[in-house]
């Protein structure tokens, strides 16, 4: 589905687990080259050995929270000359708990990465695949972008923030040859939960929740596709619509006893 040729690199940011593995296994298997950035090395080399008889596979050991990391990530890419034509801005992470007892430093440290990270690289990257005029732009929010979450507040607007500037972005492409899509995806089977300490959540305890294969994949397709804003799940489709109309205080109190823990 990509132009045809030798194809320049997708660059997936948080490529080490979950979401963003599965979307590189997707590139690999079309024939686009990966340069995957995390923290975690180790689960970055064992990626780049199972794919690297696909494409050639670029990793980059960054913490996408710290802006100097990133300027280094960013200016590596400079120094290698790496064409990028594919950004995946999927590296995210949550954090549960109530505003006045979550730990400011953790908080900081996820705001950093949920929207500023995503943003200081699309608006570096964004410049050359417009003079090229071609660019594919995948960027990870959530359902959680489409209204407040009480007990996880912070996390819940960094992806409204997030869903915000992807619309926003997408249109001040319009005409570029350069699409910009968001993906909202609604819990998924991942390491997100254990990270955020929340696997007694009502969002997740007892549920059966997709894989994050499927969750890719659908990502991937919406992107080729140009899609502005793809939600995964009928019944997540279904629950967004509705909200539309609902008051937004009911919204509020309905989400805060979902995500409260499950006694
Ligand atoms: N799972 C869900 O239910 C769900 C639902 C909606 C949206 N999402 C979103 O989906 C995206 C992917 O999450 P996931 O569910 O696949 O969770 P995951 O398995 O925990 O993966 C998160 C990825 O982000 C990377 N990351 C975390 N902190 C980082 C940092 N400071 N610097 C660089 N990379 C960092 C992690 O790599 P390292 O730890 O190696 O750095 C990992 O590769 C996130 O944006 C998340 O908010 C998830």
């Amino acid at each position: 589905m990509h132009h045809s040729g030798k194809s320049n690199y997708a660059l997936i940011t948080g490529a080490s687990s979950g979401i963003g593995l599965e979307l590189a296994r997707l590139f690999a298997a079309d024939g686009i080259p990966l340069i995957l950035v995390a923290r975690r090395t180790d689960r970055l080399e064992a990626l780049q050995a199972e794919l690297s008889a696909l494409v050639t596979v670029k990793l980059f050991a960054c913490d996408l929270s710290d802006a100097t990391a990133r300027t280094h990530l960013l200016d590596a890419l400079t120094e290698q000359q790496l064409k990028i034509d594919y950004l995946v801005n999927n590296a995210g992470r949550g954090q549960f708990g109530d505003i006045a007892e979550n730990d400011w430093s953790d908080t900081d440290a996820m705001l950093q990465l949920n929207m500023v990270a995503l943003s200081h690289l699309t608006r570096s990257l964004v410049p050359v695949m417009k003079q090229r005029g071609f660019g594919h732009i995948l960027t990870v929010a959530s359902t959680a972008a489409f209204q407040p979450g009480p007990g996880m507040a912070a996390y819940f607007a960094s992806k409204a923030y997030v869903l915000s500037y992807s619309e926003a972005l997408a249109y001040e492409l319009k005409n570029s040859g350069i699409s910009a899509t968001c993906l909202c995806p609604g819990a998924t089977q991942t390491e997100f939960f254990s990270q955020a300490v929340m696997e007694d959540s009502g969002l997740v305890k007892g549920k059966q929740l997709p894989t994050a294969a499927e969750v890719a994949l659908q990502g991937y397709q919406a992107m080729q596709r140009g899609k502005a804003v793809s939600i995964h799940g009928l019944f997540n489709r279904l629950r967004i619509f509705s909200l539309r109309s609902a008051p937004r205080a009911i919204v509020t109190a309905i989400t805060a006893s979902i995500l409260k823990r499950d006694q």
